[in-house]
């Protein structure tokens, strides 16, 4: 079915019905799925080589490329596709209201309500359409790390050409630091959400073809703990 954005009379006069994941957010979520990949296993690459901390090197058969200069290419690539789309995510969330509909706003007595909801593991039947609080508080603390992960990483790239945001992060060393913390947020993230997505599977359907149709009324506020609402 091809309905990604439609406007009707009703539910409210002139709501827009459109998919839960509008196509462009389902291309924009999986390219940076693949470009996470890229850019863990290379950065893990890249950092073997030369370590933060002694006692941690990434094992070997996660990591991508050949070598360090390999594993850069790599990161190279996985940069610019990150970047623009980033870039394009960010534009999106904000032009067409997506952010303000769907990770705002969030109560802390709804954060905190979730969190217990999911402690005793009682499940409610909401709205599955709808993030809960925690959820909506892990996407924007991924996309923040998002941000500084590709500032940071841009002033270890050209310290010179970005100095402005070089000098912001302190120096070398504390820019390198801040980046390595962003991908350890990231990928914290990254595993508790693929495991939540496998452990409801109808989140991850819908990211694949839209999920079920929702108006741009209704689309708002936080649900709590549910089978598809415990997915950070
Ligand atoms: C194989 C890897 C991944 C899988 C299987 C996956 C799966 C999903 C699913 C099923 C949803 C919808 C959640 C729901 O409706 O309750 C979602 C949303 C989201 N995912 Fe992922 N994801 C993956 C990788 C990533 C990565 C690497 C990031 C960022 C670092 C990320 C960030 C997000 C964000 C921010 C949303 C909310 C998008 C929005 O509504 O605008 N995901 N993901």
């Amino acid at each position: 079915m091809g309905i990604n954005s439609v406007t009707t009379m009703s539910p409210g006069v002139g709501a827009k019905l459109r998919r839960m994941h509008p196509l462009p957010i389902r291309i924009m979520h999986w390219v940076n799925a693949v470009a996470m990949f890229i850019m863990i296993g290379s950065g893990w690459k890249i950092y073997n080589d030369e370590v933060i901390f002694g006692w941690l090197h990434f094992p070997e058969f996660l990591t991508i490329g050949k070598w360090a200069q390999h594993g850069l290419q790599w990161h190279f690539l996985g940069m610019w596709i990150i970047f623009f789309n980033g870039l394009a995510y960010l534009t999106y969330g904000f032009a067409t209201g997506r952010f303000r509909r769907m990770l705002l706003p969030i109560a802390w007595r709804d954060v905190v309500a979730t969190i217990k909801d999911s402690l005793r593991l009682k499940l409610s039947h909401d709205d599955e359409t709808k993030y809960n609080a925690v959820q909506k508080l892990l996407y924007i603390g991924v996309l923040l790390a998002g941000v500084m992960i590709v500032l940071s990483g841009m002033a270890i790239w050209k310290p010179v050409q970005f100095s402005e945001l070089y000098f912001l992060f302190g120096d070398f060393q504390t820019a390198r630091l801040i980046h390595f913390f962003c991908m350890a947020a990231i990928v914290g993230f990254v595993i508790v959400h693929i495991a939540l997505a496998i452990l409801v599977p109808k989140t991850l359907v819908a990211m694949v073809a839209g999920g079920p149709i929702v108006s741009d009324a209704d689309q708002s506020g936080a649900r709590h703990m549910n089978e598809t609402g415990n997915h950070p």
